[in-house]
């Protein structure tokens, strides 16, 4: 039906007859003159009627168009006139004089959200957008995200193809894989009062692959968690997955630093391996987090020497509970007003901690409650003038994530620029098992099914949880977790052995993960993989601010999707099918 999309037409097609199909933008009706502005996905052309050299016909159907309608125009390529060009439109150069037109899907006259906007008028309410997700999904913004995640997913699929990874589907309707969240149950019909669970992520069949022999695997895999959603979770998105046999962490950081680079490179930026390291317990020390945005060089640093024992009583009593007094020292943080510093202290107590202390140096003299204990002066603290320590006291539990909250705070405040554009880390030597903070009953931070360091596995087998590392890895990019993996336990022992640590009985092990079990006792190869995020991939790549930005269909923070109404109840007939009944 079209000979060109409306987006491609350049100068260099002036002179062509062309056809074209899209929507109607935008619609100028001038004096003996229409212009239709008329887009598809590859961008908007300038169409013209020129009343006088167009047949009534046209000019009858003409006058039925209006905005978002789908036409086919069929015309003439011309340059525009010098004073006419729009450096703005990739096709500004040119438009199209129309000779026919045909409108095939016209749009009702008020449609409930615009997608064309005058310069500066704000986009509707995200709310309204996602009620009417196929016309924002229009919006040349949003398209360009879908373009660049498409790319960006066909290069992924090349790179794991040449690294010899075969792509494996693994199935949706299956038994809970433990990572962390809870499960989407989806009932049985034919089995009443037995569920499946979709999958939290593919891992226990990876693994069961590798058993299998099929040495390399990788999926474009979707997967589902019921948790507490933020802009940068999704109840279903997206991973990257692989798992790979005889395999040590370092082979496994290779693989994904090429993918990394090439993903980077096909959204036009220039990365370059190998990736700096940093251990969990180095990463929570120096930047409070497990993610810290490396873009960025303030670190934290240990006080508890040059301000504690010098008679300030709550540093005193903190240090003697085997806390710790951590600060950080920011250039210029001085010039902060009273009011940033507040807003500072507020987000570190929202953190948890009891209060930020402060001590700014501007000139010779020093300010703040730091600057009146006993031997506190510019240069046992490192200062130089216009500097800002923020500081607080607890132990690393508390400390941690409250100096990690002010540093990116404060960094937003100072609009301090980054030291280099792309940091991207590899956070490694996580520990094998943690306490549940509501509970306080042993846990693991990732899923259950890594090893612990070679170092370890002794004090694992012999029943020791506390302080056992893991060969667990996180990929960070500039504060953003994009994935993590880990070696893999393939001795069934002490699988078995792990679970038990995470207080699972017998009869618990065997109903549960008898099957992983059975497999890791028929051969299984060493292995290891990582999965990573590919929402977030495709979020930071094309400069988005919430993954609902790169999913076409997304859940809202309620795990509500808006346009095609899910979650349902569903009828009566439908439940008494499944043996359900749903108290009120
Ligand atoms: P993990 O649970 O860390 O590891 O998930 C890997 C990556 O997936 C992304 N991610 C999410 N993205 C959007 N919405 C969510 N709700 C969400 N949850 C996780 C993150 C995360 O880093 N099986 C292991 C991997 C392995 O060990 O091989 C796993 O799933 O970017």
């Amino acid at each position: 039906m079209r000979t060109h999309r409306c987006g491609a037409l350049r100068t260099e097609h002036v002179g062509t007859q062309v056809r074209l199909g899209g929507w109607v933008h935008r619609r100028r009706d001038l004096g003996g003159l229409t212009f239709l502005d008329l887009r598809d996905r590859a961008g908007l052309v300038q169409v013209s009627f020129r009343y006088a050299e167009t047949d009534s016909a046209v000019m009858e159907t003409l006058a039925d168009v209006t905005m978002e309608s789908v036409v086919l125009v069929e015309g003439v390529v011309r340059a525009r006139p010098d004073d006419a060009r729009n450096p703005d439109m990739a096709t500004g150069d040119v438009e199209v004089h129309a000779t026919a037109l045909d409108l095939v899907g016209p749009a009702e006259p008020a449609l409930p959200i615009p997608v064309w906007r005058t310069k500066g008028e704000e986009l509707p309410s995200e709310e309204r957008r996602l009620d009417y997700r196929h016309l924002d999904l229009r919006r040349l913004e949003l398209q360009r995200n879908f373009e660049l995640r498409h790319r960006l997913l066909q290069r992924a699929r090349a790179v794991m193809s040449d690294m010899e990874f075969y792509e494996i589907e693994t199935p949706i309707l299956t038994t809970p894989t433990p990572e962390g969240a809870r499960d989407y149950l989806v009932p049985s019909r034919v089995h009443k009062g037995q569920f499946y669970a979709l999958p939290q992520s593919p891992q226990i069949y990876k693994q069961l692959l590798m058993v299998s022999g099929f040495d390399r695997y990788f999926q474009i895999a979707r997967c589902f968690r019921d948790e507490d959603l933020r802009a940068d979770r999704q109840p279903e998105f997206t991973q990257i997955d692989l798992e790979a046999s005889f395999v040590s962490q370092e082979d496994i950081y290779d693989m994904l630093e090429t993918l990394m680079v090439a993903l980077w490179d096909e959204a036009g930026q220039t990365v370059a391996p190998p990736f700096p390291r940093l251990t969990y317990a180095d990463a929570l020390d120096r930047f409070g987090t497990d993610k810290p945005d490396m873009r960025y060089d303030l670190e934290i640093v240990d006080l508890s020497d040059r301000v504690a024992g010098r008679g300030f009583a709550v540093f005193d009593a903190v240090v003697e509970e085997r806390g710790r007094i951590r600060g950080l020292r920011v250039p210029g943080g001085a010039a902060l007003s009273r009011k940033n510093v507040d807003a500072l202290a507020s987000s570190a107590k929202a953190a948890g901690a009891s209060g930020l202390a402060t001590l700014k140096r501007l000139g010779e003299v020093l300010t703040g409650p730091l600057s009146k204990i006993d031997g506190v002066d510019a240069a046992s603290m490192d200062m130089n003038d216009g500097d800002l320590w923020l500081v607080v006291a607890g132990t690393d539990q508390v400390t941690s994530p409250a100096l990690d909250v002010v540093r990116r705070a404060v960094i937003d405040q100072l609009s301090i620029g980054p030291t280099r554009a792309h940091a991207f880390l590899w956070v490694n030597e996580f520990p094998l098992f943690e306490r549940d903070s509501d509970t306080n009953e042993w846990t693991f931070p990732h899923h259950p099914f890594t090893a612990p360091q070679p170092a370890d596995l002794e004090r694992v087998v012999a029943g020791e949880r506390e302080g056992v590392v893991a060969q667990h890895y996180d990929l960070v990019y500039n504060g953003v977790e994009l994935g993590s993996g880990s070696i893999r336990i393939t001795d069934p022992t002490v699988q078995k052995k792990v679970f038990e640590l995470l207080g699972m009985t017998d009869d618990q092990v065997e109903q549960r993960f008898g099957f992983l079990l059975g497999a890791l006792r028929a051969g299984a190869p060493p292995h290891g993989g990582f999965a990573v995020g590919f929402d977030r991939v495709a979020m930071l790549l094309t400069g988005a601010t919430s993954l609902r930005d790169v999913i076409a269909y997304p859940k809202t923070t309620a795990a509500r999707a808006l346009f095609e109404h899910a979650p349902t109840t569903v009828s009566p007939d439908d439940l008494e099918a499944l043996g359900i009944q749903v108290s009120p």
